[in-house]
């Protein structure tokens, strides 16, 4: 068989690890050829791509990014967007491609399966583990190790200079990377999208603490956190081929509304790319190993359509558009957990 890969939507750790084993399994085990689409979904439609071989793919499993480049690029912004990829992965008689991403990526790749036939097959990748149908996404892992050890660091600063930091990190819908960092790291006050805050309520928290005779506090905010309508201005930011808004700023605008509202000192952190860069812990390198072990044995049964998903320890494969019907957010007896450290 040849099989196409791509990588799509925002990279994170992991991605690598997960090429790796879909080469290594499908050339070594079942003797397919192995075609690297470049830049997500631009590759496809634009024919850009390359042959990934044992020798084009060594030493990269603890890097981070990935080797095939990436980009938000959603094909069905344009009419002839799924006829292009029809043509190009006739043109390189691919009998199938493999799409690794979140929520856009994988949600083109089951539209393009579910209403154009297109022989499918998708790979749950996000650093906000998001997504619906699996337990956890690979990147994650990474992403919080960064966080905790981010906010490790500014709690050492902020007893020093008695002050709050407030430390924004990624999580668009899903707070997931706010909360498991609040929790490794001992956030005083965590923020997340699912909960809409009040900063009353937030100061409140802070002058508790202080009243306790603690002169400093982490506030963890995801950047997707919200302030209670009315409670807070908001802002808006420009928009990506899938309708997102460009996230961030979240962290100032709490800086600013702490410090007149307390009167403690307070600074802003924003994490940022940070999380999604540099090499995946051992876990994130392992899921993705699993999760591209998986999808090649998928392609090379055609099970076109599916994605691997960890359900509890194991991998099993569930519809891809399972996947996408609805994002995996904080249930609200998880944020619960959080409640004794807080304030
Ligand atoms: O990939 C997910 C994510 O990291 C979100 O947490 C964040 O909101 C977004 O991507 C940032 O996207 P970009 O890299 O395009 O700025």
């Amino acid at each position: 068989m040849r099989i196409g890969v791509l990588t799509g939507g925002g990279d994170c750790p992991g991605l690598n690890a997960a090429i790796r084993a879909i080469v290594r399994k499908g050339i070594n085990i079942h003797g397919h050829a192995i075609i690297g689409f470049r830049d997500g979904w631009k590759g496809p439609l634009e024919n850009e791509f390359e042959e990934l071989t044992i020798e084009s793919t060594r030493g990269i499993l603890p890097r981070g990014g990935t080797i095939l480049g990436t980009s938000r690029t959603n094909p069905f912004k344009r009419d002839d967007g799924p006829a292009l990829i029809r043509e190009n992965l006739t043109s390189l008689q691919l009998d199938g491609l493999i799409a690794i991403g979140g929520e856009d990526t994988l949600g083109a790749a089951a539209r393009l399966h579910d209403d154009h036939e297109l022989p499918v097959l998708g790979v749950p990748k996000t650093i906000d583990n998001d997504l619906g149908a699996t337990d956890l996404t690979f990147g994650f892992d990474t992403a919080l190790q960064v966080a905790t050890d981010a906010i490790d660091r500014l709690h050492t600063t902020a007893e020093s200079h008695h002050r709050v930091m407030v430390v924004e990190v990624m999580g668009r819908h899903a707070g997931w990377i706010a909360l498991h960092s609040g929790l490794a790291g001992g956030g005083d006050v965590i923020l997340i999208p699912e909960r809409p805050f009040d900063i009353e309520e937030v100061c409140g928290l802070i002058r508790r603490r202080h009243g306790r005779g603690r002169f400093f506090s982490i506030v963890v905010a995801a950047e997707g956190a919200v302030p209670k309508q009315g409670t807070m201005a908001t802002a808006a930011g420009a928009v990506d081929e899938f309708g997102h808004v460009r996230l961030g700023g979240i962290g100032q605008r709490l800086e600013a509304e702490i410090e007149e509202r307390t009167g403690f000192e307070t600074r802003a952190v924003v994490l940022g790319h940070i999380q999604r860069g540099g090499t995946p812990t051992a876990f994130d390198r392992v899921l993705a190993t699993r999760f591209g072990v998986a999808a090649i044995d998928a392609a090379h049964e055609g099970r076109w359509g599916t994605m691997p998903a960890l359900k509890g320890t194991r991998i099993e494969l569930v519809p891809l558009h399972e996947a996408v019907a609805e994002l995996r957010t904080v249930p609200p007896e998880d944020f619960e957990v959080a409640a004794p450290f807080l304030g």
